[in-house]
């Protein structure tokens, strides 16, 4: 199969983005998936095998999503993913033995720690090609932010890749921040944007940005989320419901900036049809021509 790498740059302005909010939730803890129909403005949970859950937990937590999907998939009414443990850890052939025994599809397969595309090789192979995964790898290591690119390009051959989540506790943990990282998190800023780049690579693949540990900070999560909407993230990781309006809004489109992309595609429509003109003047004083063009479609994408 082909890669799916884009070869005409700012491709990306096409994409539809369907997670904003991406809610993590302990599988092990039944009330709190129980809690989820509640938060109605989420886009995507992902009901959690990993780091959420301890490891005397991890059996509950299989047995509850076997239990929890085939009844609440079909009433949730929205993305309902799962992430299982790293390839490399030694909870992963009970992982995949819960996968295959599912009765219900997941909407999304969320894989944390993939450092190698022997790892994204490793996975298809044993969940086989009967069932097509979309999927969503986690870049949590420097080893893994180093070979992003091929990792991906192995994932978009073999799954449906969908998207790239930054880890940014356990990367910065590998790559020895000296102690917490600070507030701005400015010692993250090269492996962020470069997420962002290598995602844009790929069709359909949607950059989602660090979780914000510190969930009752919410003037901090919005600042941050606003730093990575600008960035180019599409959706960012929350682990807490208090967060979940604070990133949605971050990551859709304001009703002025709707405003102006509607105004625009409108004034580069006449001026292309009326007068062959790619470029022109709008709003008196800003010159467009097709990379805002692209930008306008980009926020009318992101509003669907
Ligand atoms: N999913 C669903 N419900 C959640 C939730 C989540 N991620 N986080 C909190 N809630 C629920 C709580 O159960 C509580 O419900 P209640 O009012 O019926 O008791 C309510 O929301 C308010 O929660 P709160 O009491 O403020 O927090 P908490 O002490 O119960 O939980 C955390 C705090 C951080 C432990 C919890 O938010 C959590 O487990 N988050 C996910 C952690 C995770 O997945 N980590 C790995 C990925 S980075
Ligand atoms: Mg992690």
């Amino acid at each position: 199969m082909a890669a799916k790498i884009l070869r005409q740059a700012g491709a990306y302005y096409g994409q539809s983005l369907s997670r904003r909010a991406v809610l993590t939730v302990p599988s092990s803890d039944w009330k709190k998936l129980t809690k989820l129909p509640t938060f109605t403005n989420t886009d995507c949970v992902v009901l959690d095998l990993e780091d959420g859950v301890a490891e005397s937990a991890k059996q509950i937590a299989r047995e509850n999503i076997s239990r929890y999907l085939p009844e609440s998939a079909s009433t949730l009414n929205r993305e309902i993913c799962v992430r299982i443990n790293s390839v490399s850890s030694k909870y992963i052939n009970d992982d995949v033995q819960l996968l295959k025994d599912l009765s219900t599809t997941i909407d999304c397969l969320f894989v944390p720690k993939v450092d190698s595309i022997d790892e994204v090789k490793w996975l298809a192979d044993q969940l086989g090609v009967n069932r097509q995964y979309n999927l969503v790898v986690y870049c949590e290591s420097a080893r893994s932010l180093a070979d992003l690119r091929s990792i991906l390009t192995s994932a978009s051959n073999l799954f449906s890749l969908q998207g790239a989540v930054f880890g940014s506790d356990d990367f910065s943990a590998d790559v020895g921040v000296n102690g917490r990282y600070s507030l701005e998190a400015s010692e993250l800023t090269y492996a962020r944007q470069k997420i962002v780049t290598i995602c844009r690579l790929f069709e359909n693949t949607q950059p989602i940005d660090m979780v914000y540990i510190n969930f009752k900070d919410l003037d901090g999560l919005k600042k941050q989320s606003e730093q990575g909407a600008a960035w180019g993230f599409t959706g960012k990781q929350v682990i807490h419901p208090q967060q979940v309006p604070i990133v949605q809004t971050a990551f859709s489109p304001s009703s002025s900036s709707i405003k102006w992309a509607k105004e625009l595609i409108d004034a580069y429509e006449k001026h292309e049809k009326e007068e062959g003109k790619g470029a022109f003047t709008f709003r008196g004083n800003t010159m467009v021509d097709k990379p805002l063009l692209r930008k306008a479609r980009h926020i009318l994408n992101m509003t669907r």
